[in-house]
């Protein structure tokens, strides 16, 4: 039974605590059995069957539990640089969409690769974000959008979830954008993801969520209603791109179909708000596309006085936001949406864990969860997340093994 000890500043991160506390614990002490968490507080009020255990000192540095990075698009073919360099000569997101660009480029780029090269990418990119101290990652589909490039980008998942260290829980996102082979009969398209794609992908359990971009130039809420509803009756709970680069209603629709998410939110209405707020679903605010595309950023304060839970994740992916550095989108959050340490450390531990229905396993330091968590080389959160540096977690512990 290892214990942590000398710990300066603990973060537990209760499930169900306000948003604004994360449970410190100064002077603190955490012991773990196997891959589950015994005890953690403050090290005075260590139990005294603990003491003679072989024990780490933590040399006065913080500790919070695992990250989860609870929206992720990982695994994609190609980059989109040059996107990025138009967007700074002013061209918009949209813009480069209609042109071809964008989303649709990546999916020529993903069904161009083989899964052995998407595996390597995305295992590469997996290895950092466990660097930084993400022990958990939602992972989308979503740049197929036919049978067989779905299944491929679900089966780069499904084999990484089993020979990596962090935990992977996967979305079918088919419906993304309507592939240009469907443009001129998209109901097609719809008819193929409700039939087809949704009942196969629940058969074979390769996704948890069934995520559905509602937006002028990708789904109708119609649509939606269509593809959750063929997900809900596979037993496939929803998520939805809701209101990002518009208010489209996608807060309501994901209200509807009491989503366990609705993911970016930054054109949310305020009846928007009250909707989430009475169906219990997650926001999750996604500051790192914002950041990129100059875009709005998430309401998140209103969110959290509606009493909307807010989840902060990187939204990593080749356009919107190419970037997986989740303490990045922390700091961000802090500064543009003006949530406290405490706000946005809740919204990557036990938010995030509630955004993938995990909050009762992971996302806080107590006993039971799983003993994942990160030794943080700084005295406390607060300068954790205003010191910004490359990467300043030191020690990543997965289920009770050190990485
Ligand atoms: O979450 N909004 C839709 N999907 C992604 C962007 C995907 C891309 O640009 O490739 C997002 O921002
Ligand atoms: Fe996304």
């Amino acid at each position: 039974m290892p214990v942590l000890r000398n710990i300066a500043q603990l973060a537990t991160c209760p499930r169900g605590n306000p948003q604004d506390d994360a449970g410190l614990v100064a002077n603190a002490a955490v012991v773990w059995r196997d891959d589950v968490i015994c005890w953690a507080g403050p090290a005075t009020q260590m139990p005294s069957e603990f003491s003679n255990e072989p024990t780490l000192d933590c040399e006065q540095r913080l500790v919070v539990p695992g990250l989860i990075d609870c929206h992720t698009h990982l695994c994609f073919g190609g980059w989109r640089g040059d996107e990025f360099a138009l967007r700074i000569s002013g061209a918009s997101y949209q813009e480069i969409a209609a042109g071809g660009g964008g989303i649709a480029s990546t999916v020529t780029a993903t069904r161009a690769a083989s899964l052995g090269e998407l595996r390597r990418k995305a295992k590469s990119i997996l290895d950092s974000m466990l660097d930084l101290g993400v022990t958990t990652v939602e992972c989308k589909s979503g740049y197929g959008l036919d049978v067989a490039n779905e299944l491929k980008q679900l089966e780069v998942y499904r084999q990484l979830n089993r020979d990596h260290p962090v935990d992977l829980v996967p979305t079918f996102l088919g419906a993304h954008v309507v592939p240009a082979e469907y443009a001129q009969r998209r109901e097609r398209y719809v008819e193929l993801l409700c039939n087809e794609l949704i009942p196969l992908i629940a058969r074979e359990d390769l996704a948890v969520f069934c995520d559905v971009f509602v937006e002028t130039g990708a789904y109708t809420v119609g649509e939606a209603r269509k593809i959750l509803s063929s997900a809900a009756s596979h037993g496939m709970r929803a998520k939805v791109h809701a209101d990002q680069l518009s208010d489209g209603g996608g807060a309501q629709l994901a209200a509807e179909f009491k989503a366990i998410s609705a993911e970016h939110l930054e054109y949310v209405s305020d009846a928007g708000i009250e909707a989430l707020a009475n169906s219990g679903t997650v926001a999750v605010s996604l500051p790192l596309a914002s950041f990129y595309l100059g875009e709005a950023f998430m309401p998140a304060r209103k969110m959290m006085s509606a009493g909307v839970p807010v989840a902060v994740a990187t939204d990593f992916n080749p356009g919107s936001a190419p970037s997986f550095h989740l303490p990045l989108a922390m700091t961000t959050a802090c500064i543009h949406q003006r949530m406290t340490p405490e706000e946005v450390l809740n919204g990557v531990t036990t938010i995030a864990a509630r955004a993938i229905c995990a909050d009762d396993r992971i996302g806080s330091l107590a006993p039971g969860y799983l003993a994942d968590l990160a030794i943080i080389d700084a005295p406390s959160l607060n300068h954790w997340l205003y010191h910004f540096r490359p990467n300043a977690c030191v020690r990543v512990l997965k289920r009770g093994n050190w990485i």
